[in-house]
């Protein structure tokens, strides 16, 4: 089997003990690189200061092969914060009002992708798959191409891609698509996402559908499809069913005893829809005061990106919130919104997800969400919760049976919350049996396997 090598922005070592930080891209590569072995590539999340560094550094875990370079101040200012997290992510969210474009920050970009190739060639043999993902590095496989690397190159986008309208006020959507050409496989989220990149090909007139996954664009021919993220259902099952024993779930049950649990799990970003929620949440209580001091939300945000200034607002943003909302309709003995600034572990998430009744997940747009399909396959087959979630998830076109709601719709949101309450527990069972069935077929290794098999085999018309 050829050697896998995967890109990416962050690589998430495992501490001394093994233990790797979370979040959904990591998780995921983690999982799929231990099965088969191999190298991961990318940033440390350190800065070098002003100096370039000479060389990446090496450290070799189990089957796995860290190799890490650390930025000058100067690329993680244009790269990360400038262009990558002020351009790409607004924009791929919709969220053309935050997007602040610069030249020097595009610059920035493009270099350092240059960058990352040159480190990474040498590493490279040539019968090794690489696959890279999310949007920080586009640009790759055409530095890769111009060093005359002629292995076969993925690319996974973690991200949505927007419809074409969006797109095209990036000035650089031109020099985008051209990074892209240089993949042999572009994998996507959903169908969505995809019927959006083959509509900014055909509304752009630069590219073609040539059929059966394969299009062409800027002299070369690619396939492009959907591949679905998912997640390690059975062995996060497992995590929940055995966590219950674990000290913060057991203090976090006792808090909570008899009242629902809402649990909210999001880093801290505009894309997630947390203010909305917040402002549901309270109309759900104001519109039925009987639930008063009979459920609690809680709602873990870690801290994300604090150096962008939108994240920075965003922070001071849903804690005033959370504060008002809980002076206002919060009792003497009852704190309704209990909101944790900080990471937890991935055990006691699993813990406190199967002790909520309610797994509330409403971005106001997202690629796919993990933090849905987790929260369904740590439920109790027996008494399972029920998933709140945003039509604007990936998750969305999966998870069907969960109570789907419009997040900028907040009487509507707050009415799912009140259906969540009340269903009887054979529909919350029938809900959540589905869910979890597609869960347990489509897992991360499923989603791996997948895309390695289209990225691994060539189709004739294939560069
Ligand atoms: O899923 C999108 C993503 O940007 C990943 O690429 C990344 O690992 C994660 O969110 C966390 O973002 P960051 O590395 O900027 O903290």
């Amino acid at each position: 089997m050829a050697r896998l090598v995967v890109v990416s922005n962050r690589v998430p070592i495992p501490d001394k003990d093994g233990v790797a930080p979370a979040g959904g891209l990591a998780v995921a590569l983690q999982a799929a690189l231990q099965e088969r072995g191999g190298i991961w590539m990318g940033w440390s999340g350190k800065s070098s200061g002003s100096r370039e560094p000479e060389r990446l550094s090496l450290r070799q875990q189990g089957n796995i092969t860290y190799a890490v370079t650390d930025l000058t101040d100067t690329d993680v200012e244009e790269y990360y914060h400038g262009f990558a997290n002020r351009v790409l992510w607004p924009v791929c969210h919709y969220r053309l009002d935050l997007a602040e474009y610069g030249r020097k920050e595009m610059a920035g970009y493009f270099r350092v992708n240059r960058f990352f190739a040159q480190r990474l060639a040498p590493l490279i043999e040539p019968d090794d798959v690489i696959w890279v993902h999310d949007y920080h590095l586009i640009p790759l496989a055409a530095e890769l191409r111009r060093i005359g690397l002629k292995n076969r190159i993925g690319f996974f986008l973690h991200i949505p891609w927007p419809s074409a309208d969006v797109l095209v006020t990036m000035p650089v959507h031109e020099e985008i698509m051209r990074g892209l050409s240089h993949y042999d496989l572009l994998g996507f989220q959903t169908d969505h996402d995809l019927q959006n990149f083959a509509g900014y090909l055909a509304r752009e007139g630069i590219g073609n559908d040539l059929g059966d996954g394969l299009f062409d664009s800027h002299g070369r021919t690619f396939k492009a499809a959907a591949y679905p993220i998912g997640i390690e259902t059975a062995a996060f099952a497992e995590l929940a069913g055995k966590a219950s024993a674990n000290i913060m779930v057991r203090k976090a049950r006792q808090s909570v005893e008899g009242r629902d649990l809402i649990i909210g799990v999001d880093r801290l970003d505009y894309s997630k829809g947390i203010t909305q929620r917040l402002d549901a949440f309270e109309r759900f209580i104001t519109n039925n005061p009987a639930y008063q001091n009979k459920v609690t939300y809680l709602q873990i945000t870690p801290k994300s990106r604090s150096e962008v200034p939108e994240y920075e607002q965003m922070q001071r943003m849903v804690a005033e919130q959370a504060g008002r909302v809980n002076g206002a309709i919060g009792t003497v003995d009852w704190v309704p919104i209990r909101y944790i600034n900080r990471s937890s572990s991935r055990n006691v998430l699993a813990g406190l997800y199967r002790l909520a009744t309610i797994g509330f997940v409403t971005p106001l747009r997202d690629g796919m969400n993990l933090v849905a399909k987790e929260y369904v396959a740590a439920q109790d087959p027996d008494r399972p919760g029920v998933l709140v979630l945003s039509r604007f998830a990936g998750a969305a076109r999966e998870l069907k049976g969960a109570l789907l709601v419009n997040p900028y719709d907040v009487e509507g949101t707050a009415n799912a919350l009140a259906k969540a309450l009340t269903m009887s527990i054979e529909e919350r069972r029938e809900r959540w049996r589905g869910m979890m069935d597609h869960l347990l077929e489509h897992d991360v290794s499923r989603w791996c396997n997948d895309f390695l098999r289209d990225l691994i085999v060539k189709t004739p018309a294939a560069n």
